[in-house]
């Protein structure tokens, strides 16, 4: 530990044997924030480059044992419950730390992460040229090609990020500082320079758990076959080796060094939101429908464009009136699959973001010889807190964006090609996606993540065909990085 051995970082997909996948999930070797997330009403994401990797070394050692895994959190959430059972108000000060390294970084550490991916892999190209080249970002012809249009820190190269996560600011500040202190950070021989650093924050009240534009997040993440207790309903649920390498599920898992196993990819974006300019455009645009008030077409929009109401009820189960009862049902809400939809778009839009991102039965259901298509290798665990303000007096009153807020968007899998970079390029990109359907006009872009010309199609509840051209941007993506978080024994065997 500490010193650079030639054993530790010569893991190579050609010299390791393959790996044996483990029956069970390896609670303890599991950073936390991949199977349960890091419990959080703050989150710290701090991004960091290497500028002394003998000491680096010496450092992670240190640093390890405040890494959270799985079953640290299990044991955090289980102190919550108990804590809020007593009837305390106050939240218990709990914190979380997670870490994980870019190609760059590993690079950087001397480390082959060859079997991570061919030299192809969007982890290997990194997010700053996949930006531009395949997820749509806009982007600025320069001397040396076209650069994505980012926050100029995302701009700089990245080796790795650590995450922190808590109830407080305090308490994030503390352990901000205790880490900053084994990283030598601000002494006259640090380890490591932080780049940049970005803070999310659950929003107050009755906004909590909702994103910037007022809808419900975090609902149907997979459940992971083998840890989720009690999984899902509807086509949710995922092999664990779609989350974490070395499982059933993991596409290249017989091939990933044995320092992969127990780690997963983390995809970070860095995504503002236009929350002024989304809500002038649902006012604008409300859906005339029986005797709805235009602010009740507005949210009728609103809902065919995510998929769901503000609440969280599924539009395909609750079509043209808010369900506040399904919304936090967690056994109906969850449970739907586009049924008797595949060639229909009247309940929900083909385009809705919940749809394009995880078009369920539409593939799954396809007739041959086009279908049945699984997507269960498409799935991501989405993790994310938002960042930047609630919306000020003068934004309400001119439409317009003053304040930087969004998404510190995140998601774990263990192929980005198969998850997040699919989801983004093939999926909400793609105006002709969901394939197979019959309908006369194309679906369109994802009208909130999709990048491009920006328009998309309907059902509209009287029957008629409508598409909606000319879309303002509602999201602008901003920076990120592709990571791998390793599991314990990694850090403390490989890269320490
Ligand atoms: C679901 C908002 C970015 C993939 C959702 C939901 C909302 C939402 C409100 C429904 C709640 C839920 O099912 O948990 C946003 C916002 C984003 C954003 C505001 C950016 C600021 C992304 C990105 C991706 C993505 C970049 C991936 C490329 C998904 C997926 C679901 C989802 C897979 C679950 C769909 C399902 O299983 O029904 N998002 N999202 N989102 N989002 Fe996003």
């Amino acid at each position: 530990l500490g010193t650079l051995s030639t054993t530790s970082t010569s893991a190579t997909s050609s010299t390791t044997p393959p790996v044996t996948p483990p029956d069970t999930l390896d609670l303890n070797n599991i950073q936390g924030d991949i199977l349960s997330g890091l419990p959080k009403k703050t989150q710290l994401y701090i991004f960091f480059q290497i500028v002394d990797v003998t000491k680096f070394r010496a450092d992670l050692a240190r640093f390890v044992p405040l890494v959270k895994t799985v079953a640290g959190v299990l044991k955090d959430r289980q102190l919550i419950k108990e804590h809020k059972k007593k009837g305390h108000k106050t939240l218990i000060p709990l914190v979380g730390v997670n870490i994980a390294f870019s190609h760059l970084g590993f690079v950087k550490l001397g480390i082959d992460d060859s079997s991570l991916g061919p030299a192809t892999d969007p982890f290997i190209i990194g997010q700053f040229k996949d930006s531009v080249q395949n997820l749509g970002d806009a982007g600025t012809q320069t001397a040396s090609g076209l650069v994505p249009n980012w926050d100029p820190a995302f701009v700089q190269p990245l080796h790795g990020v650590i995450l922190i996560s808590g109830e407080s600011h305090e308490t994030l500040q503390k352990k901000k500082l205790e880490i900053e202190c084994i990283f030598g950070v601000r002494t006259i021989q640090p380890s490591i320079f932080q780049v940049t650093s970005l803070r999310g924050d659950v929003r107050p009240g009755a906004e909590s758990g909702h994103e910037h534009f007022g809808f419900l997040d975090g609902i149907s993440n997979p459940a992971v076959i083998g840890f989720d207790k009690d999984p899902n309903p509807g086509p949710v649920s995922v092999n664990p080796g779609v989350i974490v390498t070395g499982y059933t599920g993991d596409p290249s898992q017989a091939t990933r060094a044995s320092w992969a196993v127990d780690g997963s990819f983390l995809v970070f974006r860095y995504l503002f939101q236009q929350v002024p300019e989304f809500n002038d455009f649902l006012r604008k645009n409300p859906i005339a429908f029986q005797d709805l008030t235009p602010e009740e077409g507005s949210d009728l929009l609103g809902a065919r464009l995510v998929g769901r109401w503000k609440s969280g009820a599924p539009i395909d189960l609750s079509p043209f009136k808010n369900d506040p009862v399904l919304a936090v049902d967690p056994k109906r809400n969850n449970d739907f699959k586009f049924e008797g939809e595949i060639n229909s778009q009247f309940r929900c839009p083909f385009a809705a973001h919940v749809r394009k991102t995880n078009p369920r039965n539409d593939l799954e259901a396809l007739p041959p010889p086009v279908g049945p298509i699984s997507v269960q290798k498409n799935r991501i665990m989405r993790r994310g807190v938002q960042f930047g303000p609630e919306l000020t007096k003068e934004e309400k009153k001119t439409a317009k964006t003053e304040c930087g807020r969004g998404l510190l968007f995140a998601c774990y899998q263990t192929s980005i090609t198969n998850g997040f970079q699919f989801l983004q390029k093939t999926w909400a990109n793609n105006p002709k996606f969901p394939i197979g359907q019959t309908q006369p006009e194309e679906p369109g872009l994802d009208p909130l993540i999709g990048q491009g010309v920006r328009s998309m199609s309907g059902t509209d509840p009287n029957n008629e065909e409508k598409v909606i051209s000319g879309m303002p941007d509602f999201i602008i993506p901003r920076g990120g990085e592709y990571f791998f978080s390793p599991s314990l024994k990694g850090l403390r065997e490989t890269l320490a």
